[in-house]
């Protein structure tokens, strides 16, 4: 039997807010009705790891965008899991495509920090991406394994892991992937699980879908079998963000209304 796996969905608010804006984000976040069902976090500037965990409702878990691989030490500029811990926040993302693009952060650095992070107890966003030459290539399933294949030497308790995985060329460019295509990606990295980690982990971890997912697209992707949420940019500093949560609920209850009204219809038989 498939288990179940609670829906999860990530903000990311890059190096997009100051105080202002987190304070219209906590608000507005804070006033909605947020399914239960689903698992919220928000990505947050180092800085203001203690202010918004302070000022988000405690049901909205508050992660950390980057972290370094050790303790504590002379590494100018760089946080480590017991600091963001200190922060009150339980959760890091590591490995995200613009540290891996922007700042060339190579595989075997974010193993280290995913076993640091692992080892010091925090949850963990474990991203893998796809760039548009790796998809011109043919070359999607190689890259994402490799990636794969590099994060889990740092990994020993999947159940603490959600994966992340980004079609970059489909992250603020304008281009979206299908629906087809997001589901073709998650499957190979759940295949991957599968046949490297266990059966277990497969069935288990949690897959997320990143790329300018919006209040537009995400219900649509939310019905795919192997998607378990998203991890999510631009839209999480608006409103939108709160559709995004709710993206699972709404499409069951689209599909219970559906079935209701087919039972009540003299066509319905
Ligand atoms: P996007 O960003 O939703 O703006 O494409 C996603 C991400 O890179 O975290």
């Amino acid at each position: 039997m498939v288990a179940q796996r609670k829906f999860f969905v990530i903000g990311n608010w890059k190096m997009n807010v100051d105080k202002s804006r987190i304070d219209s984000i906590v608000k507005f976040m804070s006033a909605a009705s947020l399914d239960s069902d689903t698992e919220a976090v928000v990505g947050c500037p180092s800085c203001y790891l203690s202010y918004a965990r302070q000022q988000l409702p405690s049901n909205i878990g508050v992660a950390a965008q980057n972290c370094y691989k050790v303790a504590r030490g002379n590494f100018s500029g760089e946080i480590s899991p017991a600091m963001i811990q200190d922060c009150g926040c339980e959760w890091v993302i590591l490995g995200h495509p613009e540290r891996r693009t922007v700042f060339s952060e190579p595989d075997e650095l974010i193993s280290e920090k995913v076993a640091h992070a692992q080892q010091a107890g925090m949850k963990i966003v474990a991203c893998v991406c796809e760039t548009k030459e790796d998809r011109e290539a043919g070359r999607t399933q190689e890259v994402l394994a490799a990636q794969m294949a590099s994060l889990a030497e740092g990994i020993s308790d999947w159940s603490r892991v959600v994966v992340a995985f980004e079609a970059l060329w489909a992250s603020n460019t304008g281009v979206l992937a299908t629906p087809d295509q997001v589901q073709e990606a998650l499957q190979q990295l759940r295949q991957w699980l599968h046949h490297n980690v266990s059966r277990q982990a497969a069935d288990t971890t949690r897959i997320i879908y990143a790329g300018s997912v919006s209040s537009t697209n995400c219900q649509e992707l939310a019905r795919l079998p192997d998607l378990d949420g998203f991890l999510v940019g631009s839209a999480a500093l608006k409103p939108d963000i709160v559709d995004i949560i709710n993206s699972r609920s709404s499409y069951v209850a689209k599909l219970v209304n559906l079935f209701s009204n087919l039972e009540t219809s003299p066509l319905g038989i």
